[in-house]
C-alpha cells in the first residue's frame, strides 16, 4: 500500500483533494496533516473520515519534529503539500503568519522528506501546490505562462513565491524529485466565507452589503475546484520531476460580473424578484496593491498530459450557488465566532 502525506487537507481544495483520493484511490493510504486554523474545519472531511486509507494528524507544518515523526511514522511516498496561509487581505493585514506557515512550513517539509528519503528517491515525489498570483499583475492583454518572470506584489503571494524557489531549490541542489503547479481563482463548496464567491452568496442570503473593493473591474481566471483537483491528479502521476505546470480554466471575469451573476442566481433560487441583491452592491475602498488581471496560459498541462476542465463556468456557479444554499449549517457554523471579529475588522460593521 502506498502512503501519501497530504497537508493542509482539511481546508477549501485539501478537502476536496482528500476527498477525491481517498475514494478513488482504495490502495493508497492518505495521511492528512493540517493545523485547523480558522480556514480548516474537519466538517469539510465528514464523508471519509471513516474510510480505512484515511488518516488524520493534527499538527503544524512549521514543526520540525512533528513533521519528522510523521514521516517516520508512516514512510510516506509522496507528498502533497497545499497547507499555507491563503487569503490576501489576512496578508496585508498580518503578514507575519505568512511568513511562517509559507515559507518556514516549506522548508521544514523539504528538510524531513529530505531526511526521510535520503537519497532513495525511486518511487518519491514532493508537489507544491502554488498560485498564480507569484506571476504579479497583467495589463489587458497577456497570459501568464510557465516561463513568466516571478513579481509577487502581496505579502501572500511573496511569500508563495519564496516557497516555490526553496522547492526549485532543493531540486537543484539535493535532487529532491518534486513538481508545483501554479493554479487561478479556485471556486466551489466548502470555501471560506472570507473569499470573494462564499462571501458575496453568504451576504445575498442574509441580506447584506455585498463590498466589492474600488470599481470592481479587477479580473480573475475562475476554475471550478474539482478540476484543479483532476490537475493536481494527472500532474502527480504522469508530470515530469522538476517541472512546472499551470492551470487555469479560461473564465475570465471582471469582479463586478461574478457578482451580479452571483445577484441574480440566488434571487432566482430563492424566489426573490429578479435584481433584488443587485441593490445590496456596494463599492469600498479598494485592496492595497490590488492586481488588476490574472490569466493563466495552461497550454503546458493540456498538450503534454491531457488535462481539460469538465465543468463549465455556467455549470459549476450554478452548482456552487447550490451547495452553499444546501449548507446553510456549514455557512453557519463558519461565520460565528472569529469570522464576526474578522469581518468587523475587514468591513467595519458585523
Ligand atoms: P485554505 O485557506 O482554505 O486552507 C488552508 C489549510 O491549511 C487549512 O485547512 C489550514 O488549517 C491549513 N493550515 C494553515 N496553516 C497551517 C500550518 N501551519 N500547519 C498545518 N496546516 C495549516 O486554502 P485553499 O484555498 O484550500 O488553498 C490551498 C492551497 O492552494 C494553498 O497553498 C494556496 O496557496 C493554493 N492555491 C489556492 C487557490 C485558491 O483559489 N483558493 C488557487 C491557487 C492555489
Ligand atoms: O489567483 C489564485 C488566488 O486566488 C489564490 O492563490 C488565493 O489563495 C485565493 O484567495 C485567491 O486570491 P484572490 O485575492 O484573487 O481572491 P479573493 O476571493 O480574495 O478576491 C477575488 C477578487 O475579488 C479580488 O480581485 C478582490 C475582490 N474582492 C474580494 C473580496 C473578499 C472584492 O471585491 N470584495 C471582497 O469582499
Amino acid at each position: 500500500m502506498k502512503t501519501i502525506l497530504v497537508t493542509g487537507g482539511a481546508g477549501f481544495i485539501g478537502s476536496h483533494l482528500v476527498r477525491h483520493w481517498v475514494k478513488k484511490y482504495p490502495d493508497t493510504k492518505v495521511v492528512n496533516l493540517d493545523k485547523l486554523t480558522y480556514a480548516g474545519n474537519l466538517e469539510n472531511l465528514k464523508d471519509v473520515e471513516d474510510m480505512p486509507n484515511y488518516v488524520f494528524e493534527k499538527g503544524d507544518i512549521v514543526d520540525c519534529e512533528r513533521v519528522s515523526g510523521l514521516f517516520e511514522k508512516y514512510r510516506f511516498d509522496g507528498v502533497i503539500h497545499l497547507a499555507a496561509e491563503s487569503h490576501v487581505d489576512r496578508s496585508i493585514s498580518d503578514p507575519m503568519e505568512f511568513i511562517r506557515t509559507n515559507i518556514v512550513g516549506t522548508v521544514t517539509l523539504l528538510n524531513a522528506a529530505r531526511a526521510a528519503w535520503n537519497g532513495d528517491f525511486a518511487g518519491k515525489l514532493f508537489y507544491h501546490v502554488s498560485t498564480d498570483e507569484v506571476y504579479g499583475s497583467l495589463g489587458d492583454e497577456g497570459y501568464f505562462t510557465e516561463t513568466t518572470r516571478y513579481d509577487p506584489r502581496s505579502p501572500y503571494s511573496a511569500s508563495k513565491a519564496a516557497s516555490d524557489h526553496l522547492v526549485r531549490a532543493y531540486h537543484h541542489t539535493y535532487g529532491l524529485p518534486v513538481v508545483i503547479s501554479n493554479c487561478s481563482n479556485n471556486y466551489g463548496g466548502y470555501q471560506f466565507p472570507e473569499k470573494l464567491i462564499p462571501l458575496v452568496i453568504n451576504n445575498i442570503r442574509n441580506r447584506k452589503p455585498l463590498p466589492v473593493y474600488g470599481k470592481g473591474l479587477n479580473v480573475r481566471d475562475w476554475l471550478y475546484v474539482g478540476d484543479h483537483v483532476q490537475a493536481i491528479d494527472l500532474i502527480f502521476h504522469k508530470g515530469q520531476v522538476g517541472e512546472t505546470y499551470n492551470v487555469g480554466g479560461h473564465n475570465e471575469k471582471r469582479n463586478i460580473e461574478i457578482v451580479k451573476l452571483l445577484c441574480l442566481l440566488v434571487d432566482r433560487k430563492l424566489g426573490r424578484p429578479q435584481g433584488d441583491s443587485e441593490t445590496l452592491i456596494t463599492y469600498v475602498q479598494d485592496r492595497a496593491g490590488h492586481d488588476l488581471r490574472y490569466a493563466i496560459d495552461s497550454s503546458k498541462l493540456v498538450d503534454r498530459l491531457g488535462w481539460n476542465p469538465s465543468v463549465t463556468f455556467e455549470q459549476g456557479m450554478e452548482r456552487t450557488v447550490d451547495w452553499y444554499l444546501a449548507n446553510e449549517e456549514w455557512l453557519r457554523g463558519v461565520t460565528s465566532g472569529d469570522y464576526l471579529h474578522y469581518y468587523t475588522r475587514q468591513y467595519g460593521e458585523k
